[in-house]
């Protein structure tokens, strides 16, 4: 696995996700994670983002990583209002993953950002976190933002960025390089719908000798190729999958007439 630069943290290229995904309970379901765990150890794909906003997610990591953690980088979340509760849920992500640092922590959706921000920035002072970041799925989003980009508070944004979501390359990408600021993609296959919803099938043969086999890692190393990105955080509930993905954080920059043959092929193929 290559590593990149996320703000002042290197992590992988490629980590994991873990919204829906890691929300289970059952003694099968934590059994399925364990595999995960463990492919993601051997693909070095060692960085995983959650939020108290995943239902058990946090909790299930943890039981399921028992052993491990120290192999790991976390990324969480804040998703709270209120300045008691917003601490007390931080207070309890630590207790759930079962760690005392966190390498970044985000505010999930910017909810009550302006209240949690100094909290946050006492835990960084402290050295229980590394990175400060907010977090917004969809464009709208985007204005509020970059308001708190400019205000020199944070170190990463989470944001979808996908060959068929590419909104951030307006302005979103260009000022998080100017400030500095590390990038997390979420989405990178479009919640597997890019992936999976397909009319046709995409045409692989110019990236086969690139060692790309998949459509999922064509997206995935689509996504890679901008060197303002620092992490993608694909999710899977499929051991096998979380090997297949990481591939594409081995290869090589995609040269700039693949990545648009991945971008086209996209638009032919997706139903959506
Ligand atoms: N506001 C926020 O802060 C926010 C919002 C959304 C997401 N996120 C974060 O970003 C992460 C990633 O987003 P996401 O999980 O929605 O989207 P994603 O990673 O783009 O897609 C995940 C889906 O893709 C499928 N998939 C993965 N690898 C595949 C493969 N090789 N072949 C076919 N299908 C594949 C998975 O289905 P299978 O399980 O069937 O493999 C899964 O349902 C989340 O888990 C979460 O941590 C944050």
């Amino acid at each position: 696995m290559k590593t990149r630069m996320l703000a002042s943290l290197e992590v992988p290229a490629i980590g994991m996700g873990s919204a829906s995904t890691f929300d289970v309970e059952d003694e099968d379901g934590i059994e399925v994670r364990r595999q995960i765990i463990d492919n993601c150890i051997e693909s070095g794909s060692t960085f995983i983002d959650t939020s108290p906003m995943y239902g058990r997610a946090e909790q299930c990591l943890g039981v399921s990583m028992e052993g491990k953690t120290g192999q790991f980088q976390f990324a969480t979340k804040v998703w709270a209002v209120g300045r008691e509760t917003g601490q007390r849920q931080i207070a309890r992500s630590f207790e759930l993953l079962k760690t005392d640092h966190i390498e970044a922590f985000q505010i999930h959706n910017m909810v009550d950002w302006k209240t949690h921000l100094p909290y946050l920035e006492g835990l960084k002072d402290e050295g229980k976190i590394d990175l400060i970041g907010v977090t917004y799925t969809y464009p709208p989003g985007f204005p509020e933002m970059m308001e708190i980009m400019k205000t020199g508070r944070i170190q990463t944004i989470q944001i979808s960025y996908n060959a068929l979501e590419r909104e951030a390359e307006e302005e979103m990408l260009p000022l998080a390089e100017e400030l500095g600021i590390g990038v997390i993609v979420m989405r990178p296959l479009g919640s597997g719908a890019l992936a999976k919803d397909l009319k046709e099938q995409p045409d692989l043969t110019p990236l086969a000798e690139f060692g790309i086999t998949t459509w999922p890692q064509a997206l995935l190393a689509w996504v890679l190729a901008d060197p303002r990105i620092g992490i993608l955080i694909p999710s899977s509930t499929r051991p096998e999958r979380i090997l297949q993905n990481a591939v594409a954080g081995t290869l090589p920059t995609l040269p700039s007439e693949l990545r648009e043959h991945v971008a086209s092929e996209a638009q032919r193929c997706f139903s959506g």
